[in-house]
């Protein structure tokens, strides 16, 4: 089961993509928590992501596709995958295309995770992160227990550098201009799904794992 999640910074992708990583037993791919290991790490791909993601803008094709590319070739991939926040641009899904293609297969299903601009900025401000773990909360919708604090591992969660709301805007721009054609290029392929990305979180996944099943 290779499945990629499509939809607008903040639509929801990650949060969807654990759940049905961990319903069907298949990893869980953010090139977004790859890049922000990096950058924890210092390493230098991290302070060279860092330059775009501070601003809003994408990271280089070039550097992207190598990441994506290495990671599904690992072992524990030979059974599908979610991809969260790859592809992002046309490029990136025809060398995905590619790759795929050379080994006889193609994914299986692009779920787009339809979110109104208008909700995004309101959601972004309230999400908070790992600074250790990179588990996800939102001070309203999926609170931590206590203030502030990892229900996971106990470390400190942070608010995104790029979640403040003048970076959230030009991601959207961005997330319009050089990501939303991929929903055109998928449903062509006859792979796309959309699901309501404005329900309660449940009832988002119960709607994806009725496409799946
Ligand atoms: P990435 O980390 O992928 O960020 P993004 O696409 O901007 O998406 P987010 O992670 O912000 O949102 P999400 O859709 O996962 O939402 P979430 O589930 O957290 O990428 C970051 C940066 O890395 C990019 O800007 C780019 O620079 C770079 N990058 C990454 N991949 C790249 C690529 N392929 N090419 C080039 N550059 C790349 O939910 C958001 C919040 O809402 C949370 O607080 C959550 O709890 C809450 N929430 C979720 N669902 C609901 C719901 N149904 N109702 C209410 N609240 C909800
Ligand atoms: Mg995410």
């Amino acid at each position: 089961m290779k499945i990629i999640m499509l939809g607008a910074p903040g639509a929801g992708k990650g949060t969807q993509a654990k759940m049905i990583a961990e319903k069907f037993s298949v990893p869980h791919i953010s090139t977004g928590d790859i890049f922000r290991a990096n950058i924890k790490n210092q390493t230098e791909l991290g302070m060279e992501a860092k330059k775009y993601m501070d601003e809003g803008k994408l990271v280089p094709d070039e550097l992207t596709v190598k990441i994506l590319l290495d990671r599904v070739a690992k072992e524990d991939c030979a059974n599908g995958y979610v991809l969260d926040g790859f592809p992002r641009t046309i490029p990136q899904a025809e060398v995905l295309n590619d790759a795929l293609t050379k080994m006889n297969d193609a994914i299986d299903y692009a779920i787009d995770v339809d979110v109104p601009d208008e909700n995004i900025v309101k959601r972004m401000s309230g999400r908070r992160a790992c600074v250790t773990c990179g588990a996800t909360y939102h001070i309203v919708h999926v609170p931590p227990k206590t203030e502030n604090i990892c229900d996971k591992c106990g470390s400190e969660l942070i608010l995104r550098d790029d979640d403040k709301p003048e970076t959230v805007l030009n991601r959207l721009k961005i997330y319009h201009e050089q990501t939303q054609p991929l929903i055109d290029y998928y449903t062509e392929k006859g792979v796309l799904k959309t699901v309501d990305g404005t329900k309660d979180m449940n009832d988002v996944f119960a709607d994806i794992v009725a496409i799946l099943q």
